[in-house]
């Protein structure tokens, strides 16, 4: 990204230029704070919601790996696949560090992310993902029901077939309870660049939480985005930065 961090407070109308330009061709909800007049670009309709929940590693990098897809709405990490109540990040006990995804289904479908959790981790790893050792980081599609379920294990086959000398670990199991994690452990991509912070208006946490412009951005940030959306997001940012505006020079 070729954007540096900086810490300044970006005007307002900035913010909402940034949103709209971000947003003006995707079919989004959008939910901003209150400090800033609210725009809602084709609220997408509650009954073409769904949510899928997948564990895939480290939830930090799931999360962003969801974010920017096209027809995701909204991401949240938290545990699930576990029996302990009320697991917390220090002590999850045999949860798994997990991801829900609230989808459009006009826009994708539980296939299509089923594509994308295969083609972001490796299912043959044992025991951990990447850098990233201990059950905590298992494989897991969990599911709502026959359907689902029948539609994950038919994905397993295949991605089996592709690996003949190795087992693919991942799990499919009936989603009992997902416990949404700490507040620290959400968006957290998008935590660690304060410039994107503040362009998008420095939204409160909870507002943060619900927007789908910061998952989006959580994507980009942890350049997991599908290349094209990862370029238009760059173009986007780079042509607001060029003109200058967030730029303070002199108090
Ligand atoms: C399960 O999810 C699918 C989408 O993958 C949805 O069509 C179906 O209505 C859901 N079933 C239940 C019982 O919630």
């Amino acid at each position: 990204m070729a954007v540096t961090e900086n810490n300044f407070r970006v005007p307002r109308f900035l913010a909402i230029l940034v949103l709209i330009v971000l947003l003006v061709d995707e079919a989004l909800c959008i939910r901003i704070s209150e400090r800033i007049p609210e725009i809602d670009l084709d609220l997408p309709n509650q009954q073409y919601l769904e949510t899928a929940v997948f564990a895939l590693g480290s939830f930090w990098r799931s999360e962003a790996v969801f974010g920017c897809l096209p027809g995701v709405i909204r991401t949240k990490v938290g545990y699930a696949g576990g029996s302990k109540t009320n697991p917390e990040y220090r002590s999850l006990g045999d949860h798994a560090e997990s991801v829900q995804v609230e989808y459009d289904t006009r826009l994708t479908s539980f296939n299509e992310l089923l594509n994308v959790f295969w083609s972001s981790h490796d299912p043959r790893q044992v025991f951990g993902q990447g850098p990233d050792v201990g059950g905590q980081y298992r494989s897991i599609i969990f599911t709502n029901g026959t359907e689902e379920s029948r539609l994950a294990t038919a994905s397993k086959q295949l991605e089996q077939a592709r690996s003949r000398n190795s087992i693919v670990t991942t799990q499919i199991t009936p989603l009992g309870t997902f416990y949404p994690s700490e507040a620290d452990h959400q968006k957290f991509e998008l935590k660690q660049n304060p410039f994107l912070l503040q362009l998008i208006g420095n939204l409160p946490e909870e507002e943060l939480q619900r927007s789908s412009l910061a998952t989006k951005l959580n994507g980009y940030v942890a350049e997991l985005c599908p290349p094209k959306i990862q370029r238009m997001i760059d173009a986007k940012i780079n042509d607001i930065v060029k003109k200058g505006w967030p730029i303070l020079r002199e108090l």
